[in-house]
């Protein structure tokens, strides 16, 4: 596998624990570095010896500079960016704070993320379906019919999906949906340090702990200032009291008590993604992903779901569908056990509207080697 030069994804490996796993797994989650991991302990110590609020006011600088670094990530002002705690709560939240009318309906495609789907039933949302074309992605000429004949209150698009590789060009269809003055919200809970995320989006969200190689139980709402006075947060009179003068009323989508150390090691892994350079990760991601295809293109009792090579780019996710009747999770399970191979069996509740059958997904970061993919094929059983 080449892709000059080598020396920054090597060196990715090296900042990281020793391993003696592959872990071909970033999809579920990334591996944080030794100074992700350290800011972590290093914040959560420094609560005990100051106390948690005093540590907190005092972290003030290092969340302000990930703040910007991530709006700059997400095409937000730094003031639109809020921290909660995972991909699922920024959508819960987002749901709760937007002024939306019961009823309202939300525009998606076929290959939504499932959970996203009970959360808009949840919410008393109607679900429309977006047009796309053979391969999955949105078809942009049907979305300007749809959005101009019957706006929805928002569309909803995954910019990568979870269970196969499909990047769909949100920056155009955000722009379409906007002549027409529909909101677009993206999940960008696969796409953040993947794939280009600044989109235009109203609303955009992600995790931490995927390709960005955070810590867990962090995730990120991004949105965009024309939304900000028009949001409805639940906040309580005494955390609308702790808002400063002039503050971003953004911030009152975060959860008041929290895990700030994760935030401070998201923080330290954002920082980490642009000292490596976004673009060049998203480039080396779009050839591990192409590789990775290669690699296991013709291996025995198992088919590479193809990958759309659209306008959006590569993207680093390759699913194996099971052509021999395997069990996708006790392969799973094998090639754990008997390998130290980590991958993920992608069930059919992850996009219930498009799969037919469960994947195993396969998802290298940056420092993946030809090696690993080849005991990965080795390891893969052909019945
Ligand atoms: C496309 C997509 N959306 C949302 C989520 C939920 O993210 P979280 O587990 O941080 O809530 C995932 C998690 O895998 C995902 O793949």
């Amino acid at each position: 596998m080449t892709n000059p030069p080598d020396e920054p994804w090597r060196r990715f490996k090296g900042l990281r624990p020793l391993s003696t796993f592959v872990h071909l797994d970033t999809a579920a989650a990334g591996r944080s570095s030794r100074q992700t991991l350290t800011a972590v302990a290093g914040y959560a110590e420094r609560e005990s010896v100051t106390g948690a609020y005093v540590a907190a006011a005092q972290a003030g600088p290092v969340l302000a500079a990930g703040r910007s670094a991530l709006g700059e990530l997400l095409g937000v002002e730094a003031g639109g960016i809020a921290f909660v705690e995972s991909a699922t709560a920024a959508l819960g939240v987002l749901l709760r704070a937007w002024p939306l009318m019961a009823g309202s309906t939300v525009a998606v495609l076929p290959s939504e993320w499932g959970p996203a789907l009970d959360a808009f039933a949840d919410r008393g949302l109607r679900i429309a379906t977006l047009a796309v074309d053979g391969s999955g992605l949105i078809d942009l000429d049907a979305l300007r019919q749809f959005v101009a004949m019957t706006p929805p209150a928002f569309v909803h698009l995954n910019l990568v999906a979870s269970h196969r590789p499909l990047v769909q060009p949100v920056a155009a269809a955000a722009g379409i949906c906007h002549e027409a003055g529909v909101p677009v919200w993206v999940d960008a809970a696969q796409g953040l340090g993947h794939v280009d995320a600044a989109c235009d989006a109203d609303a955009i969200y992600a995790t931490s702990r995927k390709w960005l190689c955070g810590p867990r139980g962090v995730g990120v709402i991004a949105v965009a200032s024309s939304w900000w006075r028009r949001l409805r947060p639940r906040a309580s009179e005494m955390d609308r009291d702790l808002l400063a003068p002039g503050e971003s009323p953004v911030l009152l989508l975060e959860s008041h008590e929290a895990h700030i150390a994760g935030r401070i090691g998201l923080c330290a892994a954002v920082a980490e993604h642009v000292a490596l350079g976004p673009a060049q990760v998203r480039s080396r991601l779009a050839a591990v992903g192409r590789l990775t295809r290669e690699a296991l293109a013709d291996v025995p009792g198992w088919e590479v779901v193809e990958a759309p090579e659209g306008s959006a780019g590569g993207c680093a996710i390759t699913a194996l569908r099971p052509a021999a009747g395997q069990k996708v999770a006790a392969v799973r399970a094998l090639l754990l056990a008997e390998h130290q191979i980590v991958t993920t069996a992608a069930v059919t509740a992850r996009a219930p509207r498009e799969m037919k059958e469960p994947y195993l997904r396969i998802s290298p970061h940056v420092d993946v080697t030809p090696e690993d993919l080849a005991m990965l094929r080795r390891a893969l059983p052909s019945s």
